[in-house]
């Protein structure tokens, strides 16, 4: 079996998601491809059996050449089962789930591209690579006012085993 990962991040913390979860893939002996579709990197499909893709949100939406690298693959992965991870951090809190939910579904009906299975990730807040208004943005629009410690340079929201515990489902039961 193997499973290709299509990911793009923009500080960096899907490019963690995509790799844990390509190490998790692996721990269960299967063949991983990694491909960050945010370097215009070309697509393979051949001999793939799973398609994980995975991008992050900011300001209400999945990258926009995330999303058309998707749509032009739209007819490879409709023939093979998908899982889509919607990394926010409006998915770290009960009340977010529902906006994160929504930018998952515009994604889809922006691209066509319908997946298998979905998840919503909870993503990271990385301060040290934050300029002054992605700052401003992340802690008044996205973080609505949580507290949140500015001194530190990351603060991870992201639950790995549950993560772990979604691969190892799709992986189970899509083939
Ligand atoms: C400028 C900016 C805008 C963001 N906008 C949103 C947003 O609209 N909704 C949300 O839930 N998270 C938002 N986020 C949080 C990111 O989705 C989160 O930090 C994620 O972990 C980033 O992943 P990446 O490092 O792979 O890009 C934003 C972050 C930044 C820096």
């Amino acid at each position: 079996m193997t499973v290709l990962i299509l990911f793009e991040s923009v500080e960096g913390h899907t490019a963690k998601v995509a790799e844990y979860v390509s190490n998790t893939v692996q721990a269960l002996g299967h063949a991983t491809h990694v491909v960050d579709l945010g370097g215009n990197a070309s697509v393979d499909f051949d001999d793939v059996s799973h398609v994980v893709l995975a991008a992050s949100v900011h300001q209400r939406r999945h990258p926009r050449q995330f999303e058309a690298a998707i749509a032009a693959h739209g007819q490879a992965l409709e023939r093979l089962p998908t899982l889509t991870l919607s990394v926010s951090l409006s998915a770290a809190f009960p009340e977010g789930r529902e906006e994160a939910q929504d930018y998952l579904d515009e994604m889809k009906m922006r691209t066509g591209v319908h997946p298998t299975r979905e998840a919503l990730v909870a993503g990271a807040v990385q301060t040290a690579k934050y300029d002054y208004f992605a700052m401003q943005v992340v802690r008044y629009v996205v973080l609505k006012g949580r507290e949140f410690d500015t001194s530190a340079p990351s603060h991870v929201f992201t639950d790995w085993e549950a993560l772990r515990a979604t691969v190892t489902g799709f992986l189970a039961t899509a083939a």
